[in-house]
Order: structure tokens, then C-alpha cells, then sequence
């Protein structure tokens, strides 16, 4: 009875998402990195960043909630250069798709926030809490660095915990001959408050919410952290 009701619950939710998105219907917030050698390993491109970007900040329920909010690079003209930075879009970094694309399908649901309810609110609180939080530093000062050296998921998860206090969310992109460390997860609460990432339930709520074919990394295999690549 009782997994009878939660699916029943589950569909209703799905609904509900879909047709009216009732204000204030996410309760965490997802400040996701990318290792961009990862990244274009999968994704064909190429990359001397030697640093993890930001991917995003995603509510964690809602997808695609204004269509009729569009991306306007004039309201983040400020923030050109730290997003050209720090939030590139290592397929195409002439572009501002991948920006557009993220206030499209994010931005537009965490928007129904007061302290997120503009383009330039969101994406410089995303800049905000990634330099607040600034995992790569965290990684390093653990000795978790990239290098031919692999590492355990539970010695990159500690290293995270141990400075932010919360668990997060580590994926890699898996192949037959290894699994590599791709994108990192930090949760927050409506009030920017550090929180515990859920390791899987996630997935159900973004049904296409996953750009690339990261998943969380297997516990029991030890992960590549892969460095730059010369040439
Ligand atoms: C959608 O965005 C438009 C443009 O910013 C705004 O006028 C409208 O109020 C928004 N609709 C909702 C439901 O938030
Ligand atoms: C984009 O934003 C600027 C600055 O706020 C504004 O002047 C302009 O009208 C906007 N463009 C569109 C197409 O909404």
C-alpha cells in the first residue's frame, strides 16, 4: 500500500510541475560544477581550463517555468567577464547559448524567489556561491588534485563534507576502462544555508534535466581525476 500511494503521489507531482507551477515549489538549490577535461572528453571539445566551471544553479523542481522570460545579455553585461570565466561554455565559448539555455530552463523556476527574481540576480548569486564556496580550492588543501593518481569517492566526498558540513553529489562519466570525476553538486536551501544533496531521487525530477551522461560514481571503483591534456 504505502509504494502504492508514493507512486500515486509521484504522478500527481509530475502534474503539477508540468501545468501551473505553484511559486515557491522547489526547496533546494543545486550549484553544479564541471571538470572540463571530463566535459570534453564526452563531449568532443576542447579545453585548457585546469579549473572546475560552473554548470549551473538549478532548483530542484520545475523545469522551463517562463517561456515567455527570455535571456537578455544586457542585464548581466556586468558580469561578462567573471562568466566568461568561471561559467563558460566549453563546447562554444563565443557564445552565450549555453547561458541563455540555463536562464531558460532554471533561472526561470528559481526565479520565483525574491532574491533570484531577475537575470542578473541569478546568475551573480550563482557566481556568489561558487566563489564562497570555491571547491576547487577545497580539493586541492585536501590533496585531491588532478593527476594519474586515482581517488576513492568516499575521500573526494569527505574532503567536500569536511569543509562544507553537507554531503554532495559526485558524478563521473563512465567507460569500460574507467570512471571519471565529471561534475560535483552543492545543495542549498531557499536561504543560500548549505544542505545534503540526495544521491539518486534527483534523477527522477529531471527527466531531460541532464545535459550529458554524467552519473554518480560507483563507490566501490576508483575514480580518475583526469589533468589537462597537452596538445
Ligand atoms: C513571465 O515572465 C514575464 C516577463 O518577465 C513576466 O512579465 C511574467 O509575469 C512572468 N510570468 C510568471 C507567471 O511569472
Ligand atoms: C534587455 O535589457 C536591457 C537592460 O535592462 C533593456 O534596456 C532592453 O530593453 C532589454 N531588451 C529586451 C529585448 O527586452
Amino acid at each position: 500500500m504505502r509504494s502504492l500511494g508514493f507512486v500515486v503521489l509521484l504522478g500527481l507531482g509530475y502534474g503539477f510541475v508540468s501545468s501551473v507551477t505553484p511559486r515557491h515549489a522547489w526547496d533546494k538549490l543545486i550549484l553544479t560544477h564541471h571538470w572540463p577535461q571530463t566535459f570534453c572528453g564526452m563531449e568532443h571539445c576542447q579545453s585548457n581550463l585546469n579549473y572546475w566551471t560552473l554548470h549551473g544553479l538549478w532548483p530542484n523542481s520545475g523545469i522551463a517555468c517562463n517561456s515567455s522570460w527570455n535571456f537578455n545579455e544586457t542585464e548581466i553585461e556586468d558580469l561578462k567577464t567573471e562568466m566568461d570565466k568561471y561559467w563558460p561554455d566549453l563546447k562554444n565559448p563565443e557564445s552565450t547559448w549555453f547561458w541563455k539555455y540555463e536562464w531558460h530552463k532554471h533561472g526561470t523556476c528559481a526565479a520565483t524567489s525574491e532574491s533570484l527574481n531577475s537575470q542578473h540576480k541569478y546568475f551573480s548569486k550563482a557566481l556568489e556561491l561558487y566563489h564562497k564556496l570555491d571547491l576547487d580550492g577545497m580539493l586541492k588543501k585536501s590533496n585531491i588534485v588532478p593527476s594519474e593518481h586515482y581517488y576513492s569517492l568516499d575521500d573526494i566526498e569527505k574532503a567536500i563534507a569536511g569543509f562544507t558540513g553537507a554531503t554532495p553529489k559526485i558524478q563521473c562519466a563512465h567507460s569500460e576502462k574507467n570512471q571519471k570525476l565529471g561534475q560535483i553538486e552543492i545543495c542549498f536551501n531557499r536561504d543560500f544555508q548549505l544542505m545534503d544533496c540526495e544521491k539518486s531521487a534527483e534523477v527522477l525530477r529531471y527527466p531531460a534535466g541532464v545535459l550529458t551522461g554524467f552519473s554518480v560514481c560507483d563507490g566501490k571503483t576508483p575514480i580518475y581525476y583526469p589533468p589537462l591534456t597537452e596538445g
